[in-house]
């Protein structure tokens, strides 16, 4: 059998993006509705068997609040690859992800196999229709009551999202700064698996 060349990878991008709920995905085919902000990073490993060889990717995930923003260097320094994270439901996101990538470039391994991947797809996907503000009938009670918990903006079978993010901007951003891109959704598993298999073809055998 092959030896397993070991990778270390690290996922960066803001909170909330689904960094976790991507890792969590491809190790154990799995998605959880509300997953838990990660606190600091969490460590987790998993082999991707390609035709030529395997590769056993030891995956740092790391915690997108700000506050934890200074350890980031610890993970990504030696990382031969990076997953960098935004949500394509938004815009602002995609802003955090280039500043990461800037980071990287500066900072990290001048080797690294950088990854730009937008998450959430199923959130916009055709057949939900997107709903602007606006839309719909006059809301006669438009001054809520803080306290009053509005459970419709939690039924995402109701509640469309409007993509924020066009394929082509931020596939026209990678191209440019010399980045794989994908559009992934951890919630149905679209892309994932591909945007891990695809580092893999990209790292060097030993
Ligand atoms: P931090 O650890 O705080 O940096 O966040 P994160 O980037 O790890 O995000 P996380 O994976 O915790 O996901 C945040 C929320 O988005 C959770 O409620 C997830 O269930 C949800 N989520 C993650 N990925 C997807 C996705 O592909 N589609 C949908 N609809 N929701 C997702
Ligand atoms: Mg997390």
């Amino acid at each position: 059998s092959m030896k397993a060349v070991q990778v270390k990878l690290v996922l960066l991008g803001e909170a909330a993006v689904g960094k976790s709920s991507l890792v969590l995905r491809f190790v154990n085919d799995e998605f959880q509705e509300n997953k838990e902000p990660t606190i600091g990073a969490a460590f987790l490993t998993q082999k991707c068997r390609l035709e030529d060889k395997v590769i056993k990717f030891e995956i740092w995930d790391t915690a997108g609040q700000e506050r934890f923003h200074s350890l980031a260097p610890m993970y990504y320094r030696n990382a031969q690859a990076a997953v960098v994270v935004y949500d394509v439901t938004k815009a602002s996101s995609l802003e955090k992800a280039k500043s990461w990538v800037k980071e990287l470039q500066r900072q990290a391994n001048p080797n690294i196999v950088i990854a730009l991947t937008g998450n959430k797809v199923d959130l916009v996907s055709t057949g939900r229709k997107g709903r602007r503000q606006g839309d719909g009938e006059a809301d006669e009670d438009e001054q809520e009551d803080d306290d009053t918990v509005d459970d419709d903006e939690e039924d995402d079978e109701d509640y469309a999202v409007t993509r924020q993010v066009a394929t082509e901007e931020a596939s026209a951003y990678a191209q440019e700064a010399g980045l794989l891109f994908f559009e992934t959704s951890a919630k149905n598993g679209l892309g994932v698996a591909e945007v891990f298999t695809e580092i893999a073809k990209k790292i060097p055998l030993e």
